[in-house]
């Protein structure tokens, strides 16, 4: 993969699976920006971004949920960088919490920053993508598609990104401008990970839901995006492409219920 020349932006780029993202299209020989709300993150990723072999690497801070903010920043991307090849929407929240212990507030916060903030980057992006050619990726979760207990806020924010996905790859497909999601499965060392499987014991049940028997690696999603960014995927687009070693086939299977056990005892206590 040879994306020397091309411009990619990152959003939520500076750490876990997203960071990734960025340090292979760095690798690959891009120029990469990222985004998100931590000064110190974003300066440390641009810092290895660099290492990784990025063309240039550049970074703003903001929160996906301010609008006015995310369209300034881009616009300040697309002055450094020109039209923007990539775009990778990918900042997101979660925490596990029952509906009936949740308040609105809290559900609200999730669907602000998943789906309210992936419009915001779409939008915000739109007049620099570039036509034809751009290619964007939401990046999803499978809670997109299978309910887990514990995640309401997560499962209808997803649902919506790639209803987003689906439905702006029709509008702008017409511009020459390709939309799909990537939906990772489980993936070690991560954030989400850590939050949603905070025991060994949980995080060996999750092992065991996942066909191919193993966790992700941010690797495995990268090289997904890599190909989805590619003239390889050039007539791919509207797609929703699951990077989940056959997670989905088994549903939210034991680790699901087992999320839900975990959350109950927590309000019994
Ligand atoms: C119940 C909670 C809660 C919890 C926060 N809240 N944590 N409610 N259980 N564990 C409530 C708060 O009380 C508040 O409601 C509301 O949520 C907003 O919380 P704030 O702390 O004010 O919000 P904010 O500072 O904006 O932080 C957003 C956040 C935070 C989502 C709550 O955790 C965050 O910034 N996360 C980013 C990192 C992250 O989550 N990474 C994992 C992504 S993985 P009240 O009513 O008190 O105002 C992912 C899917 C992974 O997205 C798929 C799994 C494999
Ligand atoms: P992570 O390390 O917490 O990454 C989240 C990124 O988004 C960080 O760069 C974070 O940086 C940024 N961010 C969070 N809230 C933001 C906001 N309001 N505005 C701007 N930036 C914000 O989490 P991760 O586990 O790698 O997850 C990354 C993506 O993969 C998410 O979209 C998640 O839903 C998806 N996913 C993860 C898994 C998994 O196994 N981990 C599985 C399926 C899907 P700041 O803190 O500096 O803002």
């Amino acid at each position: 993969m040879n994306f020397a020349g091309k411009s990619v932006v990152v959003v939520g780029g500076t750490s876990g699976i997203n960071r990734g993202i960025a340090e292979a299209f760095a690798a690959a020989g891009a120029k990469v920006a990222v985004a998100s709300r931590s000064q110190e993150k974003v300066d440390d990723t641009v810092a290895a971004l660099r290492v990784a072999g990025a063309e240039e690497a550049i970074g703003e801070v903001f929160d996906v949920r301010d609008h006015e903010a995310v369209a300034s920043a881009l616009k300040r991307f697309h002055q450094d960088f020109g039209e923007f090849d990539v775009l990778v929407s990918g900042a997101a929240g979660n925490f596990p919490a029952l509906a009936a212990e949740m308040s609105v507030n809290a559900f609200k916060a999730v669907i602000d920053i998943d789906l309210m903030g992936t419009i915001h980057v779409m939008k915000g992006a739109y007049p620099y993508l570039k036509r034809p050619g751009a290619s964007i990726i939401n990046i999803s979760a499978p809670q997109s598609y299978l309910p887990y207990e514990g995640q309401a806020h997560v499962c209808a924010a997803k649902a919506g990104v790639d209803q987003i996905t689906r439905t702006l790859s029709m509008e702008w497909g017409m511009e020459g401008i390709r939309v799909n999601s990537v939906v990772p499965g489980f993936i070690e060392d991560t954030e989400g990970a850590r939050r949603l499987a905070p025991t060994p014991q949980a995080g060996e049940q999750l092992r065991k839901d996942v066909p191919l028997g193993r966790w992700g690696t941010t690797k495995d999603v990268a090289d997904a995006c890599l190909f989805l960014s590619s003239d390889m995927a050039s007539y791919v687009s509207g797609t929703v492409l699951a990077v989940d070693g056959a997670l989905y086939q088994r549903g939210s299977g034991k680790f699901g219920q087992m999320m839900g056990d975990m959350l109950r005892a927590q309000v019994k206590a």
